[in-house]
């Protein structure tokens, strides 16, 4: 499955994920600018903060309670998009996902 990455700079960048990897996994992997992934996966750092695309939203589904805490301590302010990317599984379902990673997250 595809994944298409806004980088901070505006940039897009589309990569091919694995299967059953994170959207984090992805981009740190491929070198994709922007998702620091501190924790290496593990809810606890708030470095993978992307913004999911509105139309995409209902297939990923939104941040899950414990997520959204995390989020509150982001350094790019969250919005109702937002989304910790390490929580985000790539599958056939997801293929072209859109993210757009946030600007600031350390
Ligand atoms: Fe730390 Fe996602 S990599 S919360």
């Amino acid at each position: 499955p595809t994944i298409e990455f806004t980088c901070p700079d505006g940039s897009r960048r589309t990569v091919e994920a694995r299967a059953g990897a994170s959207v984090m996994e992805t981009a740190v992997k491929l070198g994709v600018p922007g998702i620091v992934g501190e924790c290496g996966g593990g809810l606890s750092c708030a470095t993978c903060h992307v913004f999911v695309d509105v139309d995409q939203i209902d297939v990923t589904g939104r941040a899950t309670d414990f997520e959204e805490e995390m989020l509150e301590d982001a350094m790019t302010p969250p919005t109702e998009l937002s989304r910790l990317s390490c929580q985000i599984a790539m599958s056939d379902a997801l293929d072209g996902l859109r993210v757009t990673i946030a600007k600031e997250q350390q």
